[in-house]
């Protein structure tokens, strides 16, 4: 098992040799944070920390990140890019900075992994008017024996390259926050391993694989766009396990990887799907298609999605709705090639047999994650069908019109809303001696991704650190109300689930009954008082039992908020103490005052409030 050995022998190199603490993965989805929908790189959970606040596990971290992008979906299906992924990650958070971080990704790549050091080149960023050249981690480079490109004669292995902010320049994560210069680290994975530069660098060839970037973080990137140099030096490294997975095992591509595999058989999962479902493909020998990586892509990041520790299951909202096109697209290509029996559950199954080991809320999710994608399977199908009626009623148009041509406006109709793929639409147009307006589906196509993509940097804009007042703030707000109710309604009230936008929060708790308006103007008069009390909030490390003794409330296994063998408990003066990954306001006034705007039941046994503050 490379990756796992991968995964091992990157923590131990960073903890044992290099005095790095370990913390665990957090959750897929961030916590109270709106404005991305996922975890992006292992810096996210991180950003606190990176912009000076005090991590209890100190200033060396590493870690190993669930991380999901759905920028790249459009490229999945080729060798490298992937939608979920896994970062092996370590972090300097005012503690050592280029000249360590250099080496120690030099000293791993070629010592630890053994790769060979003259199919490695590097970048450093080229300067610009926000930042000067970084001559200083070139020369460390250099002291490795790399050679600047410029300098370079003709058969000169191990090239340093400078290129602009594009390249070699990483975050902020949102519109504001920590970011920096970059060095980059490629590999040739390519065939000509004699003669790597053959066809140039990495700008011009895609065989230089990038495996690995070192952040240099001395900068916050401001409101008004410009960078300010942050007190605090940070280094923020990430790699990518699949990338290098690959490269490891001497593949062309990760969907070669055993991470692709059945854990006991070694076969490749479409193998072992085409087998359970009685399709005859001979010769799988791995996954070659573009569909069979999708579809293998796709489903993956949906049972990490579905199964994570903040699941999110498939809906038309926010990360649900990126679940379900994952799912769909996933069905689509099944379909594509030939599959038209539910399918996805199998592969669902037996990702989670390759990664239960190291991500348990795998397999506990695992009756969840196989219930969601049947639902999802039968609805799309449904969908289909609709979307075959819809297209015989435009065919029935077109003939009485004594027209073959169906306009890309309605094309994109079926496309959009009814979900209906357009290489079907395609297909029925052929069987039924039509035609399509490919050029006017396209231009439809168009318009909408851009007003989508707008809509989504709305979203996005903002990022982790600046959104973070007003979620702060009602994420604050969250604990007192949960210790309101405690206190109002009786100890049996837990939390089932919470949700914070900038405008309001969300908590949703166990408790049967409606809540009365006595009890709702209770819960709020008490929370009110604690934000006239401006009481302190403060955190402390402390282990599980303490906390248990304590009386603290919250949820004992959430990872973010378990470092070591410690957990993280905030406490708002003496009326709450909550087990919590932060970040927190400091003081309740603060808030200035709470309000419930809603109490309605959520669920069987389980009501929803919702509530403002500052008003
Ligand atoms: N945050 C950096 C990245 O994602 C390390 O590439």
């Amino acid at each position: 098992m490379l990756a796992k050995i991968l995964r091992q022998k990157f923590i131990n190199f960073f903890v044992q040799k290099h005095n790095h603490k370990e913390i665990p993965s957090s959750s897929l989805i961030p916590e109270n944070d709106p404005t991305v929908l996922f975890t992006t790189a292992g810096m996210h959970p991180l950003v606190p920390y990176l912009m000076g606040e005090k991590h209890p596990q100190g200033t060396r971290l590493v870690d190993i990140q669930k991380c999901l992008r759905t920028d790249d979906i459009d490229e999945v299906g080729d060798a490298t890019h992937c939608t979920f992924f896994e970062m092996l990650g370590n972090w300097s958070l005012g503690d050592y900075f280029k000249k360590s971080a250099i080496l120690w990704s030099y000293e791993f790549l070629t010592e630890e992994l053994k790769l060979n050091p003259d199919l490695l080149c590097v970048s450093c960023f080229a300067g610009d008017e926000n930042a000067k050249k970084d001559e200083q981690a070139a020369e460390i480079w250099e002291s490795l024996g790399f050679v600047k490109n410029e300098k370079a004669e003709k058969n000169q292995k191990k090239r340093l390259y400078f290129y602009g902010k594009k390249e070699n320049w990483w975050g902020p994560a949102g519109q504001t926050g920590p970011c920096g210069p970059d060095t980059e680290i490629f590999y040739y994975n390519g065939v000509n391993k004699q003669n790597p530069y053959e066809k140039g660098g990495p700008a011009e060839n895609n065989q230089w694989v990038e495996i690995w970037n070192n952040v240099f973080m001395e900068y916050n990137k401001k409101e008004d766009g410009h960078f300010e140099e942050l007190k605090q030096k940070n280094v923020d490294t990430g790699m990518g396990l699949e990338r290098v997975t690959a490269i490891l095992q001497n593949k062309k591509t990760h969907f070669s990887t055993e991470l692709f595999q059945q854990k006991d058989t070694e076969k490749f999962l479409m193998e072992v799907l085409y087998e359970q479902m009685g399709i005859n493909k001979a010769e799988i020998t791995d996954s070659r298609t573009k569909s069979e990586r999708i579809i293998l892509d796709h489903l993956r990041a949906v049972t990490f999605i579905i199964g994570d520790q903040r699941g999110v299951i498939p809906s038309n909202t926010d990360q649900g709705y990126v679940v379900r096109k994952l799912l769909r697209r996933a069905i689509r290509h099944g379909k594509k090639i030939g599959i038209n029996k539910s399918f996805c559950h199998i592969l669902a199954q037996e990702f989670i047999k390759i990664y239960e080991d190291i991500y348990p809320e795998l397999k506990k999710n695992e009756q969840k994650i196989l219930t969601e994608m049947e639902k999802e399977e039968k609805k799309f199908l449904q969908t289909l069908e609709h979307g075959e009626k819809e297209f015989a009623k435009i065919a029935t148009t077109l003939k009485e019109h004594n027209q073959n041509i169906i306009s890309g406006r309605l094309a994109f109709r079926l496309y959009d809303t009814y979900g209906f793929p357009f290489e079907i639409t395609k297909e029925l147009a052929k069987e039924n001696d039509l035609e399509i307006d490919e050029k006017g589906f396209k231009e439809a196509f168009d318009k909408h991704k851009e007003l989508s993509k707008q809509g989504a940097e709305q979203k996005f804009s903002g990022g982790l650190a600046d959104n973070s007042k007003e979620v702060t703030k009602l994420h604050t707000a969250t604990h007192l109300l949960h210790q309101a109710l405690r206190s109002v309604l009786g100890n049996h009230v837990e939390q089932k689930g919470s949700n914070i936008t900038a405008e309001r929060l969300r908590f949703d708790f166990s408790q049967t009954e409606k809540m009365t308006e006595e009890q709702i103007k209770e819960v709020e008069k008490i929370v009110n008082e604690q934000i006239q009390k401006s009481l302190p909030i403060t955190f402390e490390m402390i282990s599980v039992d303490t906390a248990k003794k304590a009386g603290a409330i919250g949820l004992f296994e959430d990872k973010y908020a378990q470092l070591g063998n410690k957990i993280k408990v905030y406490k708002i003066g003496d009326f709450s103490m909550e087990i919590c990954g932060g970040p927190h306001i400091a003081n309740t006034n603060e808030l200035k005052n709470f309000k419930i705007i809603k109490e309605e039941s959520s669920s069987a046994g389980v009501r929803r409030i919702k509530a403002v503050v500052g008003k």
